[in-house]
């Protein structure tokens, strides 16, 4: 028995792809963020498989206090050009679950859709707010290498993203696009929207 349970370790810990090296740099962030990058929720976000370039930004205004969390401005400060570069690199080369086969706009009768999901897919034209899946991709998978996947993020993390946008303690995103979106939520809205998104199915 001992020697079937060892087995099925070694068979699960080689089917896993090989992981290149933490870096000494990213040490302390997975105490944290985790080993995995998947972060944990009301600790840290998910930052597993985001392309390094935006982890590498958010860095950068953590340091400036464009953004203002009282945990991440001393860990950004930590890091010098050479460390926010190989933490990036390595947290984006984790890999990141995703559902497997996301449905797009068309995919869905827009008449079934309700609460956080209709504001995910449809958005409110009325209030010129466009559908976050415009940007943020099917289900939220991400694109590119400016817009973060939302799909299976911790539901509080992007609650108080969008509160901090409406606050202004997040500034400085791409063209500004975020802050003036999510000043237009209510707070039922975030709600509704945050628990859609970290639901998403994924694998
Ligand atoms: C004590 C816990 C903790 C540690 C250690 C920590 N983080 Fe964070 N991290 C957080 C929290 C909390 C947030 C969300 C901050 C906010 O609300 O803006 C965050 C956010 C981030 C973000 C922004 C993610 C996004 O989706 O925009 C990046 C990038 C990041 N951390 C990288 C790092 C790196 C690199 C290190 C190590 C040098 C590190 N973190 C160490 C808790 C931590
Ligand atoms: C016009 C394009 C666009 C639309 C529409 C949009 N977003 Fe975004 N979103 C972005 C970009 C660009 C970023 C990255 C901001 C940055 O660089 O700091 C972002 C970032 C975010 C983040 C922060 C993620 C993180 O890891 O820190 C959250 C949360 C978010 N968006 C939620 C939403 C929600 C909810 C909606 C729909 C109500 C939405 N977005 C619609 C472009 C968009």
């Amino acid at each position: 028995m001992k020697k079937m349970v060892f087995l099925a370790g070694a068979l699960a810990i080689t089917a896993l792809p090989a992981l290149a090296e933490m870096p000494s740099q990213a040490a302390i962030c997975v105490t944290c963020h985790q080993a995995s990058g998947l972060g944990m929720p009301n600790l840290a976000p998910s930052i597993a498989g985001m392309p390094a370039s935006y982890l590498a930004t958010q860095i950068e205004h953590f340091k400036k206090g464009e953004r203002q969390s009282a945990t991440m401005k001393p860990m950004a400060d930590m890091l010098d050009e050479a460390g926010v570069k190989a933490a990036s690199e390595w947290f984006a080369s984790l890999p990141l679950p995703l559902p497997e086969d996301p449905a797009w706009r068309g995919d869905k009768d827009p008449a079934s859709l309700t609460g956080g999901e209709k504001l995910a897919y449809l958005g409110d034209w009325r209030r010129d707010l466009p559908s976050c899946v415009t940007c943020h991709g099917p289900e939220g998978v991400g694109v590119g290498e400016h817009i973060p996947h939302l799909a299976g993020q911790h539901a509080d993390y992007i609650e108080d993203q969008l509160k901090a946008w409406q606050a202004g303690t997040r500034v400085n995103d791409v063209n500004g696009i975020m802050g003036a979106m999510a000043k237009k939520l209510t707070a039922e809205e975030i709600t509704a929207v945050a628990q859609y998104f970290a639901n998403v199915e994924t694998k």
